[in-house]
């Protein structure tokens, strides 16, 4: 019996692609870049599986295209580059790798929080710029984390880590979510549920961990700068598109607030013209929440897992459109 026939956008950790050996005929493409739309139409009207990641767009007509398509399984938990509602009119089910990532991504997050509130980015340029003569009582002066204020936007599972790491500083957490969580969690976490606005106006760091939906397209524009303290730090690492870069650049340029730190951009990667690379109070890196050779070598092993389950027409162990299931009984 010949295996079934599977297109990998790029090349990911052995984890992922071990486990796929033997049980399907695999391509990868193994250039740096993406591989360009085109080429994602001629290789979808071929196979079976498709294992992309979130720089593969995958919208409707790509999905039409493919006839023979059983399963789409994404190697991150996000995965707003794929239009699901085309992928479950035609009952293809949407892997996503959730919960191996958390941990790793609130570790950045505080990566993030920490090195923009003490200015490290810069006072390392500082150093390796000969610049360093003395001890100097006003240089490189930063904000205290410990006893702050931590604004959580979002307050999935990513949130909540991060909040549990706030802890050690005796920060005063408050968080926003869609839901106020039990009662019994806030008090274990030590948070306050708070409304988006009151979190604005009271945060000296603002984390955003919401995911990019039509509702949270732009949710920090103008207006939500204006609302936030003008010592305040924004720091995202989940989707770019949830800030508009033209408000944060005149937010942080005109001092609306005191800085940002990003691990996404809108676009992405961000363009090297980008009026943000000329504010020296914003840091920037290249989207590398879930980067560390543990995190990302289970993301691949689960993203094998759903790609092999959808292949043999088993549910996923991670779907993001589970209602294929129930139109197929
Ligand atoms: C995700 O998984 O959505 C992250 O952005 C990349 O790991």
């Amino acid at each position: 019996m010949s295996l079934p026939k599977v297109f990998v956008t790029r090349r990911i950790p052995d984890a992922g692609l071990d486990l796929l050996q033997n049980r399907a005929s695999i391509e990868i493409w193994t250039e740096r870049q993406p591989p360009p739309y085109k080429v994602l139409q001629d290789k979808i009207r071929d196979i079976d599986g498709l294992l992309c990641l979130l720089t593969d767009r995958i919208d409707k007509n790509l999905i039409e295209l493919g006839t023979s398509l059983k399963v789409i399984s994404q190697m991150a938990v996000g995965y707003d580059n794929i239009d699901v509602a085309a992928a479950t009119a035609r009952g293809i089910p949407i892997g996503n790798t959730p919960g191996v990532l958390t941990e790793a991504t609130a570790d950045l997050t505080w990566a993030l929080l920490m090195a923009a509130s003490r200015k490290i980015v810069e006072a390392e340029r500082f150093v390796r710029e000969g610049r360093w003569q003395t001890w100097e009582p006003m240089l490189l002066l930063g904000a205290d984390v410990a006893g702050a204020t931590l604004g959580i936007v979002g307050f999935g599972r990513i949130g909540q880590a991060v909040a549990r790491r706030a802890k050690g500083f005796d920060m005063r957490v408050l968080y926003w979510n869609r839901h106020r969580c039990e009662i019994g969690l806030e008090r274990e976490l030590g948070v306050e549920y708070a409304s988006f606005e009151q979190l604005l106006e009271e945060s000296d760091f603002v984390s955003i961990h919401v995911a990019l939906f039509q509702e949270t397209y732009y949710l920090f524009d103008r207006p939500q700068f204006d609302s936030m303290k003008p010592s305040a730090i924004l720091i995202n690492t989940a989707r770019g598109a949830i800030v508009n870069p033209d408000a944060l650049y005149d937010a942080i340029h005109t001092g609306k607030i005191a800085g940002a730190a990003l691990d996404v951009t809108e676009p992405e990667p961000i363009l090297p013209d980008s009026p943000l690379l000329s504010l020296p109070n914003l840091l920037i890196v290249p989207h590398i929440g879930s980067a560390s050779i543990k995190t990302r070598s289970q993301m691949a092993l689960m993203a094998a897992q759903n790609l092999i389950a959808g292949l043999q027409g088993e549910c996923l162990p991670n779907c993001v459109n589970p209602e294929v299931y129930e139109r197929k009984q």
